[in-house]
């Protein structure tokens, strides 16, 4: 099992992977959407913008993580975690957390000093998320469940307090994702 950076090329294996984890585990629907989402980020992978790592077995892809950046008015470095998809063969294995743990180290080298993600706390606290408050950092649209906003310092500093809505990359800009 190794870890790697992503580009452009892998967007076909990306989005398969996408859609077939969300369609098995939340349905047709979700996987179309999902899929759709991940096809879109990874067709505009760039590295700073939006960053993709993967996880491969025997050359095929089992887990896929992007970043995207959440872009503030001050010159701060912001990311978001999401989505993450691991295939449905290789979960409860621990896959998701390495790999999530690599990006976050890769990350961090490239100067991010707080990540975000919105999903299960119950996932993502072992990954050294916590329950992040919109007074702090406020998402980029309205969440329909704000207990899902979490956040971690990438820093020896806590979090923040930064006082405007942030922007987040075009393709998470619509609130079916939120
Ligand atoms: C959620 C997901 C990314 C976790 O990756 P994984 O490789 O299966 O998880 P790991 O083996 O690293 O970690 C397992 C731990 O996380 C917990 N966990 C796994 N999937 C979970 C989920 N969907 N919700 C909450 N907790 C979950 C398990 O309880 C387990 O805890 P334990 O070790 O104390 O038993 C993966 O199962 C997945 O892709 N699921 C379908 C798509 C999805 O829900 N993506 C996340 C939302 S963007």
């Amino acid at each position: 099992m190794n870890h790697k950076v992503l580009d452009k090329n892998s967007h076909r294996e990306i989005t398969n992977l996408f859609t077939s984890v969300f369609t098995s585990s939340e349905g047709e629907k979700e996987g179309r959407l999902i899929g759709n989402l991940a096809s879109e980020l990874s067709s505009g992978i760039d590295n700073q913008e939006i960053i993709c790592f993967g996880t491969y077995e025997e050359e095929s892809i089992i887990a896929a993580i992007f970043f995207t950046r959440l872009r503030f008015n001050e010159a701060i470095q912001v990311y978001m975690l999401a989505p993450v998809a691991v295939s449905t063969r290789h979960q409860g294995k621990g896959v998701g957390q390495a790999l999530i743990n690599y990006g976050l180290y890769e990350i961090t080298k490239r100067s991010a000093v707080v990540v975000i993600t919105y999903g299960d706390p119950s996932f993502y606290f072992k990954v050294g998320f916590q329950t992040l408050s919109e007074n702090v950092i406020q998402a980029p649209l309205k969440l329909s469940m704000p207990e899902g906003w979490l956040g971690q310092s990438l820093s020896k500093e806590p979090i923040p307090t930064i006082n405007e809505r942030p922007k987040c990359v075009k393709e998470f800009n619509d609130p079916v994702y939120w």
